[in-house]
């Protein structure tokens, strides 16, 4: 992908695409920013480089025109960010479209170092549809294009695809980047051993990324409601525990890559038991050998927790995606909370940790350690598609705008 550093800004019309998709409550208050305050470094360096920048993002899935999906409720909170209210402008300016005569309006009059937030890119169908004529009206706004949502990069839209057909140059910002470096550079090419950390609760919805993580690791570490698919693989008796049974052949067939390929594939060595689904279960610590009838795995054990820091304790480059146990439940959040603090003291000991998106970033933050950690990725669906090993439309989007210029 091209180089921002490279671009010339001075009084051009920067169209910056970023992932501002951010939780909002009843009352349309943000609960998380973590979003809004990745994409602060682009857009501060568009500012002070004297670009004019045009903003835009999408947030929710809306159906056409939907109050409670406007970007409104951001532009105090991305103001403040950015520093505007102390310096040139009392703050971000908003616009109610994406594009039209309101919005040439708009882009005409920013100054220098001014800011225009576009009003939701998904009010138009054309967005995700990503119809030709929608993305040329969405780059006739602007004099260069900058992508910096990762988030949405696995998603071939006008805003995030489209448009760098008909704005060059198309670029990545600083965002864009270190997601790139981290879950792409230092996870092909790491610093050894390598151990990949997966959890969650479904062996289905993660074998794109054993999968690929697999050709890549020196170690494997499972966790999850995922591991009692293997244990049963193994002829392990699981009680109640949740089970795939469809996915019980390719559990083993992982197992035999593993050893196929010299990999360590630990699976934790005791589990915490539980009588039923909830938060006040009654629960107990067992071999992974003796889950009793009647009890399901809600949460790997002590013994585990020990096994698997010693293996960590051993690693240049670790990869986290998925909790080891139901986290939302105090009770089991004990083992997904000490990989987060392993992890954490890992990385003041310069091993490089990197949290692949999802559930194991809400851990990170819940234990609060997420500002030890070298990279925390603010993609999910995105993330877990380049972990696979898949193309991302926006990043191939952007490399192929770099070959039109080369060639
Ligand atoms: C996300 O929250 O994962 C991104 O913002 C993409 O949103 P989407 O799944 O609605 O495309």
């Amino acid at each position: 992908v091209g180089d921002l550093k490279e671009a010339d800004l001075k009084g051009k019309r920067v169209f910056v695409r970023a992932d501002l998709n951010v939780p909002l409550d009843g009352d349309l208050k943000i609960t998380d920013d973590t979003r809004i305050r990745a994409a602060v470094p682009t857009i501060k360096y568009l500012i002070s480089n004297g670009a004019k920048v045009i903003l835009s993002s999408h947030l929710g899935r809306p159906k056409g025109v939907t109050d409670k999906y406007r970007l409104t409720p951001l532009v105090p909170r991305l103001s403040e960010l950015l520093g505007i209210k102390a310096s040139l402008f009392s703050q971000v300016e908003k616009a109610d479209d994406s594009i039209g005569p309101e919005v040439e309006k708009k882009v005409a009059a920013l100054p220098d170092g001014g800011v225009l937030l576009l009003e939701n890119v998904r009010f138009y169908p054309e967005e995700e549809k990503n119809v030709p004529e929608h993305a040329q009206k969405l780059a006739a706004l602007a004099d260069l294009y900058v992508n910096d949502a990762f988030g949405t990069a696995h998603r071939a839209h006008a805003s995030t695809e489209g448009v760098t057909k008909f704005l060059k140059p198309s670029v990545a910002g600083f965002l864009l980047q270190k997601e790139l470096d981290y879950l792409d550079g230092a996870v092909s090419n790491p610093k050894r051993p390598f151990a990949a950390i997966v959890g969650g609760s479904k062996v289905s919805s993660k074998i794109g990324v054993i999968e690929s993580l697999l050709e890549k690791c020196n170690i494997l570490l499972l966790g999850g409601g995922m591991i009692f698919t293997f244990f049963k693989a193994q002829g392990l008796s699981v009680g109640s525990s949740l089970v795939e049974e469809d996915k019980i052949d390719l559990a083993k067939s992982l197992m035999k890559t593993a050893k196929d390929k010299g990999v360590s594939l630990l699976l934790p060595t005791d589990v915490v038991v539980a009588d039923k689904f909830a938060a006040d279960a009654n629960s107990k610590i067992v071999p992974s050998t003796a889950i009793p009838d009647g009890w399901m795995g809600l949460d790997i054990g002590p013994d585990s927790v020990k096994t698997f820091n010693e293996a960590l304790d051993t690693t240049k480059t670790v990869i986290w995606n998925g909790p080891m146990g139901v986290f939302e439940f105090d009770k089991f959040a004990v083992g997904t909370e000490a990989v987060a603090k392993k992890l954490a003291e890992l990385s003041g000991k310069g091993v490089t940790t990197i949290i692949g998106g999802g559930d194991s970033v809400a851990a990170v933050e819940k234990v609060g350690v997420a500002d030890k950690m070298s990279h925390i990725s603010t993609g999910g669906g995105a993330s877990l598609e380049l972990l696979e090993g898949k193309v991302l439309p926006g990043v191939a989007a952007l490399d192929e705008a770099v070959a039109a210029v080369t060639v």
